[in-house]
């Protein structure tokens, strides 16, 4: 297949409403990051935007809850998220907010073509209003008993003990959350998405256009909704809080915040045009532009169904894929920020990140448990004992290992230069791992491309354990006790820890996307400049020239001890 001439990656606006735990992180915004070091390191062009979503009732809800201000909630979250990710080492091209104008201005050029283009419905109709507030209920404002499951405090959206989703209208005994008392009816006017005029465009490219490279979790969501039926969808709201209705009778009436925040990634790609001198256009216009949002499942008819439609009738280019994970549960019970039941980044951040000198590889640690327990096509679970694991049997034992004792034998037995490879007394094991790096490679590459990131993780340190067995057969240390008598010894030890040290190269560039900071100090260590880990390096043997001299090894990794899991779980 022909390349994209550009790629414009996103991950989903987390809401600035409160602390974002790891479950978040696994979801979107690690895979994403994965994804586009990749691309980068493909030298391909590429812009990665993100940003924080500060609309819809989730933040005046916050506000309430905290005493304060909508506003004063988004400047609270806004750079605690933004920092968060840099620290795990997510690194976005941009990271905008959806209280930007430039953001406000952009959400209503795209409403006002879509309205002029006669591509929205106008309907009056009934809904919940508190006489006391004077205000119209929106339906996270409204609670009520479940018809599902007779839970008494069900939101007019969903039930979060049973989990059906919900309309307000459904809730038995409703009751407006602002004052207590029992709304009325009254009737307001409403914008509409009519998707029903599009369940033939949306048939077409998502299931049979898309059948075979979508992931399965996605098609099967998208056929259930069209199948379903698709009915029109209001687009706005009657709410203080929000980009305001560009149209003149509409006082008191904001965007949707599910019709707001999707396009929040194209203002994103505006502000990182002015931030660059860039074109933003090409990104969303031109054909040649492969989008691709990264998403967790409860996003997935948003991406898949109703922004693909905004974008099509406002003649913009549709994503090519939306690699959704499924969810993340936390030592065996589904994390929540209501019941507390989680890990926020930032908590990770201050006992693992910032505890320690130079803390950024426990970044890593985390990036790593995480992508090795990817919910890419089930959900899955983050247990301590498992991080514990991960980190000091396969980080430790494995990946660490091997580059540590490659660099202590090359001090050791070749007086810390790169050996000469002795091609006359090369035997089959050292070509057969050769071939296993250049194999080891191709298979990341295609599993990337793949979006495929737990099993490119796995060929990843496999090829680290490849490495340690063959150090483990060729024993240099063993070789080296017959220097004196046996004339091919040095020989023997040249050719081992030459392949060690080509291998340990090749770690560092196919090791990249994931763990960024673990590259870094191996680049370091190799006195590399950074351009080794371009893409186009993977496979290759010669890496390090023959008589350069590296610096001395450094731990890669520590071990985590038992009483750091036990303190966290006892945490929980
Ligand atoms: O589910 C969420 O957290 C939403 N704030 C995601 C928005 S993604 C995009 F549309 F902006
Ligand atoms: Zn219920």
């Amino acid at each position: 297949m022909e390349q994209p001439k550009r790629y414009l990656i996103t991950a989903a606006l987390p809401y600035a409403n409160g602390q974002k735990h790891i479950g978040h992180l696994a979801g979107a915004y690690l895979p994403a990051d994965i994804y586009v070091r990749y691309l980068k390191a493909q030298k391909r062009d590429v812009v990665f935007v993100c940003g924080s979503d500060e609309h819809g009732t989730a933040i005046p809800i916050q506000a309430t809850k905290e005493g304060t201000t909508a506003r004063a909630i988004i400047d609270k979250y806004h750079p605690l998220m933004e920092q968060n990710f840099k620290d795990l080492g997510i690194a976005f091209d941009v990271y905008h907010r959806t209280s930007d104008p430039l953001h406000h201005e952009t959400a209503q050029e795209f409403f006002t073509k879509l309205n002029n283009n006669g591509d929205l419905e106008i309907k009056e109709s009934e809904q919940y209003f508190d006489e006391e507030a004077n205000s119209f209920l929106a339906d996270r404002y409204i609670k009520g008993t479940c018809p599902n499951c007779s839970f008494d405090s069900a939101y007019g959206d969903q039930c979060e003990r049973c989990g059906k989703s919900l309309s307000p209208d459904e809730l038995i005994n409703p009751v407006s959350t602002l004052s207590g008392k029992p709304p009325v009816k009254k009737s307001t006017k409403h914008w509409y998405l009519p998707l029903n005029r599009h369940e033939d465009f949306l048939r077409k490219w998502i299931l049979e256009a898309h059948a075979n490279d979508w992931r399965s979790n996605v098609l099967g969501q998208c056929k259930s909704w069209i199948d379903g039926g698709l009915q029109p969808r209001a687009v706005t709201r009657d709410l203080d809080w929000g980009v305001k209705v560009p149209v003149a009778d509409a006082e008191g009436k904001v965007l949707y915040v599910w019709f707001d925040a999707p396009i929040g990634y194209i203002s994103a790609t505006k502000q990182w045009a002015i931030n660059t001198g860039k074109d933003w256009k090409p990104y969303w216009e031109d054909k040649d532009t492969k989008l691709v949002h990264f998403i967790g499942k409860d996003n997935i008819v948003f991406h898949c169904i109703i922004f693909p439609v905004m974008l099509q009738l406002h003649g913009n280019i549709l994503p090519d894929n939306v690699p959704s994970n499924e969810f993340m549960n936390l030592e065996g019970d589904k994390m929540s920020t209501s019941r507390n039941w989680k890990l926020d980044m930032q908590d990770y951040i201050n006992d693992f990140i910032n505890k320690e000198n130079g803390g950024s590889q426990m970044a890593d640690v985390l990036r790593y448990y995480l992508t090795q327990i990817a919910p890419e096509t089930k959900d899955s679970e983050f247990m301590w004992k498992g991080f514990q694991d991960a980190n000091n049997s396969e980080l430790v034992s494995i990946f660490g290992n091997f580059v540590n004792r490659t660099f202590v034998l090359m001090h050791k037995l070749c007086n810390g230069k790169v050996p000469a490879f002795h091609q006359d007394i090369a035997d089959e094991l050292d070509q057969q791992t050769i071939t296993e790096i250049k194999n080891c490679a191709n298979k990341v590459t295609a599993l990337l491309e793949e979006y495929r990131f737990r099993e490119a993780l796995f060929e990843v340190i496999n090829l680290a354990r490849t490495g340690n067995q063959y150090m483990q057969k060729k024993e240099p240390w063993i070789v080296a006790k017959s220097l004196a008598e046996n004339p091919d010894a040095q020989k023997s030890i040249d050719n081992c820890l030459h392949i060690c040290l080509q291998l340990t190269a090749n770690l560092a560039i196919l090791i990249q996307p994931f763990l960024p900071f673990t590259a870094k100090k191996m680049c370091h260590m190799m006195k590399v400049v950074e351009k080794m880990l371009d893409w186009e390096n993977a496979g290759s043997m010669k890496l390090l020239s023959v008589g350069y001299s590296l610096r001395a090894p450094e731990l890669l990794f520590r071990k985590i001890e038992d009483s750091e899991i036990m303190e966290q779980i006892e945490k929980l």
